[in-house]
C-alpha cells in the first residue's frame, strides 16, 4: 500500500500542475454544496481525476473539487463538494486524504462544514453554529500507526484545534450580516445509525451542543499538517429525543436547502476575510 505522504503528495503535485493552490479551502457538508456553484470562472475536478481521492457515495454529497472566485470579489478558494466518511466503510486514510491534499498544495486555511443534529437546548433548525471544539467518539484517530514527520509531527496540540483568530472573524462576518450565529462544542460520531436518546442525553452532559458523523478526523489531520481550521455547522435538526418526530436524511438536506442564503453569505464573508488578514 502507498503511504499516506505519498498519495496526498501525487495529489497536491497533480492539482498544482493545473491550478495554483488558493490561501482557503472549503469542506461543503451534507447539503451545503452551494458554494461550489456560486463559484466565478470556476475550473470543476470530479474527485475520480485526481490521485487517490475516493468517490463519496452519500447522496447530497457531490465529490466535485471546484476551484473559482467568490461571487462578486477576487478572492480565489477551492471548494471541496462532498466528502468520505467512515461509515461508508473508507479506511480513515483515505476520509483525510482530501484535507492532507489541501495542505501539501499550499493551502492555509481549511473551512470545514457539516450538517448536524442540535443537542443544546436553545438551537432549532436551520442556525448556524460555529465550531468551538470538539469530541472525538468515532473511535479512530487519522494519526494513528507510525508517524510521517513530513505530513506533521507525531503528538499534534489540539488546544486551538478551531482557530481562535478564523473564530473571531466569522463571529465579525455574522454580526456584520445581521446574522445570529450559535457555538459549542460538535461531537464526532462514526455513525451510520443516529444516535439513541440516551446517547444524545449523554453527549448533552459531556458539554457537546451538536453532534454528526464527520469533522473530527479531518480537523486532526488538518493540525497535524499545519493548517488553520473553522468549522461551521447547520443545524438540520434537533438531535434524537429532543423532537416528536424521527430522524431522517432527508430532513438533513431539506434544512441544509433552507439555510442556504443565509450559510452561503456567512461561509463566503469568512473566506473573503481570511484572505485578507495578514499572514499568521
Ligand atoms: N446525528 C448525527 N449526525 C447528523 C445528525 C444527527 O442528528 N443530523 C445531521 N447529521
Amino acid at each position: 500500500m502507498q503511504h499516506a505522504y505519498d498519495m496526498a503528495h501525487a495529489a497536491a503535485d497533480w492539482l498544482r500542475a493545473r491550478i495554483p493552490a488558493p490561501s482557503a479551502a472549503a469542506v461543503l457538508g451534507s447539503g451545503l454544496g452551494a458554494l461550489a456553484d456560486q463559484l466565478e470562472d470556476a475550473v470543476q475536478i470530479p474527485y475520480g481525476e485526481i490521485p487517490h481521492f475516493p468517490a463519496p457515495k452519500v447522496s447530497g454529497h457531490a465529490g466535485v473539487l471546484s476551484v473559482g472566485r467568490l461571487p462578486g470579489r477576487k478572492t480565489v478558494v477551492a471548494a471541496l463538494s462532498g466528502r468520505v466518511h467512515l461509515y461508508e466503510g473508507h479506511p480513515i486514510e483515505e476520509v483525510v486524504h482530501a484535507v492532507r491534499t489541501m495542505a501539501l498544495w499550499g493551502v492555509r486555511d481549511l473551512v470545514i462544514t457539516n450538517a448536524a443534529g442540535g443537542i443544546d437546548g436553545a438551537f432549532a433548525p436551520g442556525d448556524l453554529m460555529l465550531i468551538t471544539d470538539h469530541l472525538n467518539l468515532t473511535g479512530k484517530n487519522p494519526l494513528w500507526g507510525v508517524n510521517d514527520d513530513r505530513l506533521g509531527q507525531r503528538f499534534p496540540d489540539m488546544s486551538h484545534a478551531y482557530s481562535p483568530t478564523l473564530r473571531r472573524i466569522v463571529q465579525a462576518c455574522a454580526r456584520d450580516l445581521g446574522q445570529t450565529l450559535r457555538s459549542g462544542v460538535y461531537a464526532g460520531v462514526m455513525g451510520p445509525s443516529y444516535e439513541t436518546p440516551a446517547e444524545i442525553r449523554m453527549l448533552g452532559h459531556v458539554g457537546a451542543a451538536a453532534v454528526g458523523m464527520s469533522t473530527v478526523n479531518e480537523v486532526i489531520a488538518a493540525r497535524h499538517a499545519g493548517l488553520q481550521v473553522c468549522g461551521i455547522s447547520c443545524i438540520t435538526n434537533l438531535a434524537a429525543g429532543l423532537s416528536a418526530t424521527e430522524l431522517h436524511h432527508d430532513e438533513v438536506k431539506t434544512t441544509a436547502e433552507l439555510a442556504r442564503e443565509r450559510f452561503l453569505a456567512l461561509v463566503c464573508e469568512a473566506l473573503e476575510r481570511f484572505a485578507e488578514r495578514p499572514e499568521r
